[in-house]
């Protein structure tokens, strides 16, 4: 009888864990920050929140070349992963924001993301119980807009990722994870394939400006890219380097969306002139084809493969 007992007990006392984790009590910014991150409150019909479209699974990315803002609006470009973004200088591919405060606000009032004015957005919040005392209890102060900009952007400052495989190998924590193939790779990056012309540094964002790869011909693909916010007309079809850490988890790629694989971006790369032609201010880096032979487009994919975080190559 004693361990029948002592069974429902902790039953029960692991009924009321659960429940307590649910209702995760919130004492730091970064707390608040990812509360809001996964709240439908921020939106206008309460359906959508930002990990609507920037998915964990996906490294914080979508899985479909254009997401589903309000009403089921499809957006116009390919929605990127949320993580690794602390160091940059500029966000969305555009580069039209250039501070995690200021990108964190955006898509709430964007009308085709989540199309709620920050006024209403705040008057929400203010009425919440739960964000009202979450606030007070963080920053002793009511919801504005300066602090659910902190707070989201505290939250988004961590999803930094550090331990994928070519870290392993590059710090000499763990060479053998490195496979053959993958370390002929590395090389193909560097040299033959160009890569690293632009896609350079930690998170491989080169020096976090943008960049012409040629899809952009004012025809079908008509994206204007950095010029819309420039508006120098070298900008025209250049959009930020975007980072490569994770990127297996991402596709499909480009601003567009595009690619569906990792293969269809190197065969792109290889010779792009046979996706789009007369391409507008393509850079001279990307003149001739790169001509990668099959086995050497394999190592450049097993080389993408090793920048995926360790939390993602869990089965
Ligand atoms: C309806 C889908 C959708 C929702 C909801 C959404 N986003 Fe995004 N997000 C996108 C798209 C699409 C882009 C790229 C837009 C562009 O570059 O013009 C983007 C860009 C970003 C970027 C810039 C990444 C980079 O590489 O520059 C960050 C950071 C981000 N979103 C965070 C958020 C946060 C925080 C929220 C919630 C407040 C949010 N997003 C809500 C689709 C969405
Ligand atoms: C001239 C600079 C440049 C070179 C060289 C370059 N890239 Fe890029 N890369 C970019 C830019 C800019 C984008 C975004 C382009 C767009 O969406 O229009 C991009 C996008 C990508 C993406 C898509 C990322 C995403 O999240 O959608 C991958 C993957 C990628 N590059 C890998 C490579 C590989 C592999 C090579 C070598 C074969 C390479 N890049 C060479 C500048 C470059």
């Amino acid at each position: 009888m004693k361990t029948h007992i002592c069974f429902l007990c902790s039953i029960l006392f692991f009924l009321s864990c659960s429940n307590l984790s649910e209702q995760k009590i919130i004492y730091s910014e970064v707390d608040l920050g990812e509360s809001l991150f996964f709240d439908t409150i921020l939106s206008r019909d309460y359906k959508l929140s930002c990990a609507s479209c920037h998915k964990p699974e996906f490294a914080f990315a979508d899985n479909i070349p254009f997401s589903k803002g309000i009403n089921a609006q499809l957006g116009n470009r390919n929605t990127p992963s949320a993580m690794n973004q602390t160091n940059r200088n500029f966000y969305f591919w555009d580069g039209r924001a250039e501070s995690l405060e200021e990108q964190a606000l955006m898509p709430i009032e964007n009308p085709f993301e989540m199309d709620l004015p920050l006024s209403i957005a705040i008057k929400r919040l203010l009425k919440s119980k739960k964000y009202n005392e979450a606030f007070i209890t963080v920053y002793g102060k009511a919801p504005s807009r300066e602090l659910l900009a902190n707070a989201i952007s505290s939250f988004e400052k961590t999803l930094e990722t550090s331990k994928s495989i070519f870290d392993k190998y590059l710090n000499e924590e763990d060479t053998i994870l490195m496979n053959e193939s993958a370390k002929r790779g590395l090389t193909i990056f560097n040299g033959k394939a160009k890569c690293f012309d632009c896609h350079f540094g930690v998170d491989f964002t080169g020096s976090d400006k943008f960049k012409n790869i040629g899809i952009y011909n004012g025809k079908e693909f008509n994206d204007e890219g950095r010029f819309k916010i420039s508006a120098n007309p070298k900008d025209l079809g250049s959009f930020k380097v975007p980072g490569l850490r994770n990127v297996a988890q991402t596709a499909p790629y480009m601003h567009n969306g595009m690619h569906k694989t990792l293969r269809q971006v190197i065969d792109y790369y290889n010779e792009p002139d046979k996706f789009i032609s007369n391409s507008i201010n393509r850079d001279s880096l990307l003149n001739k084809p790169l001509g990668l032979n099959e086995r050497e487009k394999k190592d450049l994919e097993f080389f993408l493969l090793s920048l995926s975080d360790e939390r993602f190559n869990k089965k």
